[in-house]
């Protein structure tokens, strides 16, 4: 089992390069799935969830080839299996979006009933009232999904709550249905606009992705040889910005877009910090004073994303005052406040709402990453606090982080990766 290792407190310095966007890869990747011929896929995160997902692309019969640590090819010209191993789709979260692609793409499919990380219920009933609406019929039963049709043909479909997935997962089942789908009360996330232009340069005819309308007109076949590079990680981003703020430090991010990060950008400002951007891929974050208290409400994009969350909640430990966070979207995530109080912070979380009275300084303490965000904001907590910290179940922050422990230390963290065998 391995550990992270953090010796505080260190204020983050330099310069650091966002990778691409976890959630829209999870996407990209069973997206891909649609198109019969060859994709290479750039600026791909190489995290495990990512390697997860390619392990079950090839086991239904794409062909993928790794071109670099980044950079994929995946020829889907012969799916031969529309059965995703039960085992592995269980894994993960995203493995859901298979479900559209391959009902999408062969009108048959069976996963595992994905899993990912424990942030309360989370239900597909949008999902498949999605698929259902296009004309298949699913089944849920025993931990399995499976869903088939004769025939897909479009349909209006509104969603009840504005969910992320349920959004991808009807635009890849709708993309080659018959007729147009228009899905309303869409989720408006840079992940949504990402797979929308995926599947557009694919060939697909896919309008108003990042509104609340989605229209998608049906086309008969994906065919051809495409190239195609993910949008930088807005959440990955926004952990870094929140790194600086918190540590005190003074970071250049480069390689993200800056306009998925002013809601970040604007309440980092309210609170003290600045950021100042440098161009539309380059943001300056820095603060040298103690933030002041805020209160935050985690709402769908363009509102202050459930994803940094946890890490505004280490900020908000120390910052002056008394601030609250009201968690809209999980109600299950606010188990990293019991590992800050472990640190020496001072929080009260009950349901979906969470007070944080600051106090001058963290201390270092071993502590359990719960979760994947839960994981990042450890690991700032970690980098601000006095002394050591050490943080375990790491397999929940290697879903997501590209690289994590290596891109903080050349900002200054002291941070090491540690196997508890040694
Ligand atoms: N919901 C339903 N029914 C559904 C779908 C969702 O009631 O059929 C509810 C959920 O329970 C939740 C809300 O709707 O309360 C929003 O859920 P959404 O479907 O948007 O979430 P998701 O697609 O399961 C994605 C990200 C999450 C991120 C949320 C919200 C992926 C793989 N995961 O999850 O990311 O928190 O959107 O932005 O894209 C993470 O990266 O750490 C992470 C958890």
């Amino acid at each position: 089992m391995d550990k992270l290792v953090i010796t505080g407190k260190t204020p983050l310095k330099g310069e650091v390069s966002i990778s691409g966007a976890k959630n829209a890869a999870v996407a990209i990747l069973p997206a891909a799935l649609l198109l019969d011929g060859v994709c290479t896929i750039e600026n791909l995160p190489n995290i495990s969830d990512v390697k997860l997902l390619c392990e079950i692309i090839e086991s239904l019969g794409a062909k993928i080839n790794w071109v670099s640590e980044n950079t994929i090819t995946i020829d889907s010209r012969n799916i031969s299996c529309t059965n995703a191993p039960l085992d592995l789709t269980r894994k993960f979260r995203a493995s859901y979006y298979l479900i559209g692609a391959l009902l999408g793409r062969c009108k048959n499919v069976q996963v595992g009933m994905p899993g990912g990380c424990k942030l309360g219920a989370r239900p597909i009933d949008q999902h498949i009232k999605g698929f259902e609406a296009l004309g298949a019929s699913v089944d849920v039963g025993q931990g399995n999904i499976t869903a088939k049709a004769d025939r897909l043909v479009g349909n209006s479909i509104y969603m009840d709550i504005v969910s992320v997935g349920a959004t991808i997962n009807v635009m890849l089942a709708s993309v080659l249905a018959e007729g147009t789908t228009v899905i309303d009360n869409a989720a408006k996330e840079p992940h949504i606009v990402d797979v929308a232009n995926f599947l557009n340069t694919m060939g697909a005819d896919v309008r108003g992705a990042g509104t609340d309308v989605i229209k998608i007109n049906g086309v008969e076949k994906l065919s051809g040889n495409i190239t195609y590079s993910v949008v930088p990680d807005q959440i990955e981003a926004g952990t870094f910005m929140l790194a600086a703020v918190a540590s005190k430090g003074d970071l250049i991010i480069k390689n993200c877009t800056t306009k998925h990060l002013e809601c970040i950008t604007a309440k980092i400002i309210e609170m003290g910090a600045n950021a100042e951007e440098i161009d539309g891929d380059t943001l300056h974050v820095w603060c040298n004073k103690k933030t002041s208290k805020a209160n935050i409400k985690t709402l769908p994009y363009p509102g202050f994303p459930t994803d940094l969350q946890p890490q505004m909640g280490v900020v908000l430990s120390i910052s002056d005052g008394t601030s609250i966070i009201n968690e809209s979207i999980w109600e299950s995530r606010f188990q990293y406040t019991e590992e800050l109080n472990k640190m020496g912070a001072k929080i009260t979380a009950q349901g979906k709402t969470a007070i944080f009275e600051g106090v001058d300084s963290l201390y270092g303490s071993p502590v359990c990453a719960s979760d994947l965000r839960a994981g990042a904001a450890l690991i700032i907590a970690g980098i601000c606090a006095d002394g050591v910290t050490e943080i375990y179940n790491l397999e929940h922050i290697d879903r997501g982080y590209e690289n994590i422990e290596e891109k903080f230390r050349k900002i200054g963290a002291n941070i090491k990766r540690v196997s508890e065998d040694d």
